[in-house]
C-alpha cells in the first residue's frame, strides 16, 4: 500500500506546520485506515517534551540516525498503539526504542492502561549494557528487559502475544535482510491489531531488503500495509495485523 507522503507546502503556500501537527495528521490518517486503534486521544506532546529533556540530559548515545521528527513519530505511535506487550529487535543502546516506551511516570498519568512488558533484543552485548543503564531512568523496572542475542530466534522467548513490534536490526554484512526473518518468526506471535514498525524503509541502500520485506507483508495476507511514512530520509514502514 502506498501512503501519501508528507509533502512540503506547495510553493507560495503560507501553511507552515510544526512536526507535532504533521505527526498528528499521520496518526489520524493511520486511524482512518484502521491501522491504529480508534480513539480521539491526542498525543501528549507535553509528556514528549519532558521525556526528551530527560533522555537528552542523561542518555549515552554513541550514534543515531533517529531525527527529531522520527522521535515524535515513534512517541506518537507508542502512545496511540495501546500495546500491552512490546518487542524491539536491534534496539542498540535503547535510544529509538525509548520513544515508543515513554516514561512510566507519564504513562501512569495517562487515561489508558500503560504497557505491561517490553523486550529489546540485540546481538551486541555491550550495547545492551548501555541500553539497560540508559532506560533505567524511564522507571519501567522489571517490565523492561534487554536480551543479549539474535532477535529472530529470541522471539521464541516471548510468552505473551506481541502488540507492538519494532524492527531496527542492522547486520554488518546482510544489513536489513533480517527484517523479513523477524517478521516471519513473529507472525504467529502477533496479536490481532498488532502494529509492526520497520525503521529505515526510505534508505536507498536498503531498498532490496525492504522489497523482500514488503513482499512478505503483502503475500502473507495477514496485514494492512505496509505503509511507508517518509517523514525523514530514513522513513518508517508500518503494517497492522488484520
Ligand atoms: C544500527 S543499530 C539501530 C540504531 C538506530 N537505528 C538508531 O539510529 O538509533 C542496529 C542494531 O541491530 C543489532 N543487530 C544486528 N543483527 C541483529 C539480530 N539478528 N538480532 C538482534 N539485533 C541485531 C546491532 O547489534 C545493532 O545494535
Amino acid at each position: 500500500m502506498d501512503c501519501a507522503p508528507l509533502a512540503p507546502p506547495a510553493a507560495g503556500s503560507a501553511t507552515v506546520r510544526t512536526y507535532e501537527e504533521l505527526i498528528d495528521m499521520v496518526i489520524a490518517s493511520l486511524r482512518g485506515r484502521r491501522m491504529l486503534p480508534d480513539g480521539e486521544q491526542s498525543t501528549p506532546w507535553d509528556a514528549f517534551v519532558r521525556l526528551s529533556e530527560r533522555i537528552h540530559s542523561s542518555y549515552h548515545v554513541p550514534h543515531t540516525t533517529v531525527t527529531p521528527v522520527m522521535r515524535r513519530l515513534l512517541f506518537a505511535l507508542g502512545a496511540a498503539a495501546r500495546a500491552a506487550h512490546i518487542v524491539g529487535v536491534g534496539t542498540h543502546v535503547g535510544y529509538a526504542f525509548s520513544w515508543l516506551l515513554g516514561d512510566r511516570r507519564e504513562l501512569d498519568r495517562a487515561p489508558l492502561d500503560p504497557w505491561q512488558t517490553a523486550l529489546g533484543f540485540d546481538v551486541d552485548t555491550s550495547a545492551n549494557v548501555v541500553a539497560r543503564r540508559n532506560c533505567a531512568m524511564l522507571g519501567h523496572e522489571t517490565r523492561l528487559a534487554f536480551i543479549d542475542g539474535d532477535g529472530v530466534s529470541g522471539l521464541e522467548r516471548c510468552q505473551a502475544a506481541i502488540d507492538l513490534l519494532f524492527i531496527d536490526l542492522d547486520h554488518p554484512v546482510t544489513r536489513k535482510a533480517g527484517y523479513r526473518d523477524v517478521l516471519e518468526r513473529a507472525l504467529p506471535r502477533l496479536s490481532s491489531g498488532a502494529l509492526v514498525l520497520a525503521h529505515d524503509s526510505c534508505v536507498p541502500l536498503f531498498q532490496h531488503d525492504f522489497a523482500v520485506y514488503d513482499r512478505f507483508v503483502v503475500e502473507s495476507g495477514a496485514f494492512v500495509g505496509p505503509c511507508v511514512l517518509a517523514v525523514d530520509s530514513c522513513g518508517l514502514s508500518v503494517a497492522t495485523v488484520r
